[in-house]
Order: C-alpha cells, then sequence, then structure tokens
C-alpha cells in the first residue's frame, strides 16, 4: 500500500515535470482594466506607448455587459447567460482553465490587488478596493471550494515576491484595485497606473523572459456599440513583431484558446471552442497550425445570451446543479453586502444628480 502510493506520487510528480514546453510561451500575464471604449482608451498616450513594444490587437472585443460576466467568461469559456455583477458561485462541476493546465502540470495565480488575504471570498473588501466581481477564478467553486486551488488566488503583493525568486506562473490573472483600473476613476488614472505598473516588470528578465503579457479592458462603458476594446500584446516572445497591429477578430474567449493552443490543453467545450468568437492571437496561431477563421459580420457582443444565471421575469435563476447564484452559509453575507453596494451605489447616483 506504502509502496504503491509512493510509486504513484512519483508518477505524477514525473508526468508534472513533463509538462509540454509552450510552442510560443511559458508564461501568460492577463491585466484586465475597466469599463472604456476602444476609441477612448486608443488616444491615450500612456497606453499608446507601449505599441512600440508590443502587437496592437485593434479588432479585440468584450463577450457582453456588465464587467462579472466578462471575467467568469475569460476563465470559463462562457459567462452562462449572467447579466449582473452581484454575489455569484458558479457550481463546482463547471471547470476552467485551471482544470485544463493543472492537468498538464502548469501553474497559475489569480493576483488581485488589494485582496485582504489568499482565498478572501467576500463580495468586497473593507476598503472597497477590491472587488469579488472582478476576480474571475473565486467566483467558480471548482476553484474556491478547493482549498490548493484557493490559496492560488492571492494578494497583489505576492507578484513582486514570486517575479523577484524566478517563480512567476505559468498562468497569472492580475487584477488592479478599484482605482487602478479606472473603474471608480477615469482612463487617465488607469493608464498612469499601468505606466508605473508594467515598465519596470517588462525590463526584469524573470518576468518578461518567454512571457506573453496581454493588456486589456473588460468591456465598453458604452453598451450600443461594439464591445471593441483596446488590447496590446507584450513581453519578450513579441520581440519579432514590434510596432504592428493585428486586426483578426478576437474575443475573451481567444485568450483560452491562445493559452490552449499554445501548450496543447484541449479545451473547456464552451466558446473556446466556437470559431467566430475564439481566434486564436496570431502569433500563436502561426506556430501551432491553427487556422483563425475571416469572421466577416462580427457579432457586436455587448447584448447576453441566456443561459442558468439569467435573472427571468420571476427574478429566479436557472438551477444548474444546485444554487448557483448564492452558496449555502454565504449567502446572508453575499446578500447583505449587495444591499450594501446597491445602497453605495444609489447614493453615488443621488450625489451625482
Ligand atoms: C512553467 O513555468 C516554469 C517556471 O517558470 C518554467 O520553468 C516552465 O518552463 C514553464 N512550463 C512550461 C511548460 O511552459
Ligand atoms: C512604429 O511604426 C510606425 C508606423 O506604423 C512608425 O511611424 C514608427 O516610427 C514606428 N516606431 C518605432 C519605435 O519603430
Ligand atoms: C468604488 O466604487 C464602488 C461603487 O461602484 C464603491 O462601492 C467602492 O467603495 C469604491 N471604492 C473606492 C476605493 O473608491
Ligand atoms: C483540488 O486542487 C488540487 C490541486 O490544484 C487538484 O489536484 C485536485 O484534483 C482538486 N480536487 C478536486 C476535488 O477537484
Ligand atoms: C531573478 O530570480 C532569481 C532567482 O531565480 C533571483 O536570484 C534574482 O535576484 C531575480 N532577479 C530579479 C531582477 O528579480
Ligand atoms: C503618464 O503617466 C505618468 C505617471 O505614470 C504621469 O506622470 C504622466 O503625466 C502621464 N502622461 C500623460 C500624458 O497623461
Ligand atoms: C447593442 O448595440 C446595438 C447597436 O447599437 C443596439 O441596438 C443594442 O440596443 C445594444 N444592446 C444593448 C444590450 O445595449
Ligand atoms: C475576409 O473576408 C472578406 C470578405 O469575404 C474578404 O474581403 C477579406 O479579404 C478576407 N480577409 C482575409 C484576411 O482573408
Ligand atoms: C474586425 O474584423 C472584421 C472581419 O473579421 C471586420 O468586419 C471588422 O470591420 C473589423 N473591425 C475593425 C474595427 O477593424
Ligand atoms: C431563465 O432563462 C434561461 C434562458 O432562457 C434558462 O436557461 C433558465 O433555465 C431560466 N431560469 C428559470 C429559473 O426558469
Amino acid at each position: 500500500m506504502l509502496f504503491k502510493s509512493v510509486v504513484s506520487l512519483a508518477f505524477i510528480a514525473a508526468a508534472a515535470a513533463q509538462a509540454t514546453k509552450g510552442k510560443v510561451f511559458d508564461h501568460i500575464f492577463v491585466v484586465f482594466l475597466e469599463n472604456t471604449d476602444y476609441t477612448l482608451a486608443s488616444t491615450n498616450t500612456n497606453l499608446t506607448s507601449f505599441l512600440s513594444e508590443g502587437i496592437l490587437l485593434d479588432n479585440y472585443s468584450g463577450v457582453t455587459h456588465p464587467s462579472a460576466p466578462n471575467y467568469i467568461a475569460a476563465a470559463g469559456g462562457d459567462y452562462f447567460g449572467l447579466a449582473d455583477d452581484d454575489y455569484h458561485a458558479i457550481p463546482a462541476s463547471y471547470n476552467t482553465i485551471v482544470d485544463l493546465l493543472e492537468k498538464k502540470g502548469l501553474t497559475w495565480k489569480a493576483y488581485q490587488e488589494d485582496l485582504p488575504t489568499p482565498c478572501f471570498k467576500d463580495f468586497v473588501s473593507n476598503d472597497g478596493l477590491y472587488f469579488r466581481k472582478h476576480n474571475p477564478f473565486v467566483q467558480y467553486d471548482s476553484i474556491a471550494t478547493n482549498a490548493t486551488r484557493c490559496n492560488n488566488i492571492v494578494p497583489a503583493t505576492q507578484l513582486a515576491t514570486d517575479v523577484s525568486n524566478g517563480a512567476l506562473p505559468n498562468y497569472s490573472f492580475y487584477t488592479p484595485n478599484m482605482l487602478n483600473d479606472g473603474h471608480n476613476t477615469t482612463i487617465k488614472y488607469a493608464a498612469d497606473w499601468v505606466q508605473t505598473f508594467l515598465p519596470p516588470l517588462l525590463s526584469n528578465k524573470n518576468f518578461t523572459t518567454n512571457t506573453l503579457v496581454v493588456l486589456t479592458f473588460d468591456e465598453t462603458e458604452t453598451y450600443t456599440i461594439a464591445n471593441r476594446v483596446f488590447t496590446v500584446l507584450l513581453g519578450d516572445v513579441v520581440a519579432s513583431a514590434k510596432n504592428t497591429t493585428d486586426s483578426t477578430f478576437y474575443t475573451h474567449y481567444s485568450l483560452l484558446s491562445t493559452v490552449e493552443s499554445n501548450w496543447d490543453l484541449g479545451n473547456l467545450g464552451r466558446q473556446d471552442i466556437n470559431p467566430q468568437v475564439s481566434n486564436v492571437f496570431d502569433i500563436v496561431a502561426k506556430a501551432t497550425g491553427y487556422t483563425n477563421v475571416n469572421v466577416t459580420n462580427p457579432p457586436l457582443l455587448n447584448d447576453t445570451i441566456p443561459g442558468f444565471l439569467t435573472v427571468n421575469a420571476t427574478g429566479s435563476t436557472g438551477a444548474g446543479a444546485g444554487s448557483p447564484n448564492k452558496p449555502s452559509g454565504a449567502s446572508t453575507i453575499a446578500s447583505s453586502k449587495v444591499m450594501a453596494a446597491v445602497a453605495a451605489m444609489v447614493g453615488v447616483f443621488a450625489a451625482m444628480i
């Protein structure tokens, strides 16, 4: 018995160590800013200053409105009909990119600015800087109810430690706080922050070697236009294509298909395999031999495709596996926090009027 389990542990360790080398990158580092139309972001010089060092994706799109479903889609390949920013916990039967990464022995972390503690699950931190709705991973119970996984959701201060130890994970998702991401502030505030955040990292070999950085926005601010958001690819893997523009139609689902294609991970079988919305970033598609689709009439992606998280006229959501909306035990806290947030927002609106 003991011998057997030692052998199988050794086998697992060996399998993990043999993770397929990425075709184009060994690390991907995704940063989401908030709620900005393409035309506004693309005229900010603190953002455009990165273009000479990277690839502009000028035809990249969010997948719906409001914020939360865009984050959820980027991790799980669908937003399941979600059309709000409330407290959600997607049943543990729903897998994410984390399952695919771990199966191949690849490491991942979600760096969250002002997260009070690793695996913090509440709706908002006391200081109002961290919000659960901008953290895709904690909203999936397949991650949040598994302590090992949940502890990979860390305060962003951990990034400096990881980089200085030469231990950047293979997959990183970075969520700036509510000020730095432009949510409660302006595009200028967010762009100024990016200008302080990215350059030191991009000049550190521990960060930039074999790394693809994706700087993007969750969605447009305006709902009545195509959901096109300013996106730039950086890191030393784009060196040969610096100062170029790629106008292929991409979406947040491309974040998944690109990662899947780079490491040959298989897929989630959701929108990550819908060719109309999941083109693989060209630099990776070229290397892996994936053929992108020339999407002729790209969808605006400014609407909600209904699913089990859609709130219907009765105000209830679909069953899914159990009650996805509010996990038992968390419901009281969650709903009171939602109400507090709603009250705060009403206050903001009242102040604005
Ligand atoms: C994953 O990251 C580690 C640590 O930086 C790196 O050594 C390894 O090459 C990466 N693995 C793959 C398959 O990209
Ligand atoms: C980037 O390309 C533009 C033309 O698209 C050119 O005017 C500019 O000089 C280039 N910048 C650098 C730093 O190569
Ligand atoms: C940001 O705005 C939200 C309302 O959308 C508010 O609840 C939160 O406290 C604000 N946070 C900060 C740090 O201003
Ligand atoms: C929990 O996470 C660990 C490590 O990430 C994984 O190996 C394990 O399969 C997960 N357990 C379940 C029940 O999903
Ligand atoms: C890079 O990582 C190594 C450990 O692998 C560390 O010794 C070194 O100080 C780090 N360099 C920087 C600039 O962070
Ligand atoms: C760019 O950001 C820096 C801070 O990172 C700021 O000092 C500067 O004024 C900004 N430039 C513009 C044109 O907004
Ligand atoms: C999406 O944009 C179209 C075109 O402007 C508009 O007619 C439609 O109302 C928008 N949908 C939403 C949900 O705002
Ligand atoms: C995409 O399709 C359109 C319409 O069929 C065509 O005009 C265009 O040249 C195609 N673009 C590429 C890159 O194949
Ligand atoms: C995005 O690409 C599609 C073709 O795939 C094209 O119809 C559309 O005009 C492009 N949009 C922009 C803003 O370039
Ligand atoms: C709400 O509507 C969606 C889409 O039609 C459906 O999938 C879901 O099951 C419905 N929920 C309920 C409780 O009827």
